[in-house]
């Protein structure tokens, strides 16, 4: 059967980390799998803008042996003159997987249900679990470990980074807690999934309007734009509700000593992050941004060999 990553959840905690392993292993031998030999291609596909994911996928396929496709908005039919099935009913005859950076999480549904190639929800609205694999990579590394660890998200806990977070870390076993304002929260079921997930992993999971009652001995600080693709018009108005969620000096020091800083970038310095936080030295954005590239290339790895 297809295997799809259109969630976090669309693999089990046990592939989670088999795939983070898998990324650890690519990235000390970057050539070492080559599943698109031919080479075969993978079509990525932008409905948003995008630096890493478009990097990432299109030099993590050339690094195992394929061609990337990359079509933007607008220069396909997809969306205008032609339905999401039957998209799917084509592109699944000519390209090995299918890589969509798009708005509603539905369609990306809608796509993996008709695709017998696997789709890879490169961000939905709600959802951006690429990210999510190289944020744990990262994470593993500095750490040494997942389960167990406590991650504070700060910010737009409506946003798909946070319903993400909250999926991904109850599947690792760590303590996530997400800290946003009252009108601003994650989604119900993405809440409900992650609760019944951390149950069953000895994770658990919190959400707050208390910053410091989310950062308290935090291992892991986390944010992101508090104004996402596709949010422009709101710009105002949401500068103004997130006053008193950006992460500053001040509040990173609630968490551990140790604690380190993610953010998915692009990053806007002096709103939801201070520039002494995401340029200083608990910061590991950098690291994090690079290892989307390996992270991408084992989840590709996994897609493609248990299909
Ligand atoms: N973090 C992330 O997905 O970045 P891009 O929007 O540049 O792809
Ligand atoms: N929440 C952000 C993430 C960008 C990678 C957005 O959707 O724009």
């Amino acid at each position: 059967m297809t295997r799809h990553f259109r969630r976090d959840d669309d693999i089990t905690p046990a592939e989670q980390q088999q795939i983070i392993a898998m990324a650890i292993a690519m990235k000390a031998d970057p050539y070492s799998h080559k599943p698109l030999a031919g080479p075969k291609s993978v079509a990525l596909v932008f409905d948003k803008p995008s630096t890493r994911t478009r990097v990432s996928f299109s030099v993590g396929v050339a690094d195992l042996g394929g061609n990337p496709l990359i079509i933007q908005a607008g220069e396909s039919q997809l969306g205008a003159k032609e339905s999401i099935a039957d998209t799917a009913r084509v592109l699944e005859r000519m390209v090995a997987a299918i890589v969509w950076r798009t708005f509603a999480q539905s369609d990306i549904d809608e796509m993996a249900a008709h695709s017998a190639v696997p789709v890879i929800n490169s961000l939905s609205d709600d959802f951006h679990p690429c990210q999510l694999l190289a944020d744990l990579m990262t994470i593993g590394e500095h750490k040494g470990r997942l389960a167990g660890l406590t991650v504070a998200f700060v910010g737009d806990g409506s946003s798909n980074m946070a319903n993400s977070y909250l999926v991904a870390c109850a599947m690792a076993g760590m303590h996530v807690r997400v800290a946003s304002p009252a009108n601003y929260q994650p989604l119900v079921e993405a809440y409900e999934t992650a609760t019944r997930i951390a149950s069953e992993t000895g994770g658990s999971v919190l959400v707050t309007v208390d910053v410091a009652e989310a950062l308290v001995d935090a291992d892991v600080v986390v944010t992101d734009t508090w104004i996402s693709m596709g949010q422009e018009s709101d710009k105002e108005q949401r500068i103004a509700d997130f006053t008193g969620f950006g992460v500053t000096t001040e509040l990173l020091a609630v968490a551990k000593d140790d604690a380190i800083f993610l953010h998915c970038l692009p990053a806007f310095r002096g709103y939801e992050v201070d520039a002494d936080v995401i340029d200083g030295p608990q910061s590991v954005v950098w690291d994090a941004a690079e290892n989307r590239l390996h992270a991408q290339k084992a989840l590709l790895h996994f897609l493609l060999t248990a299909s």
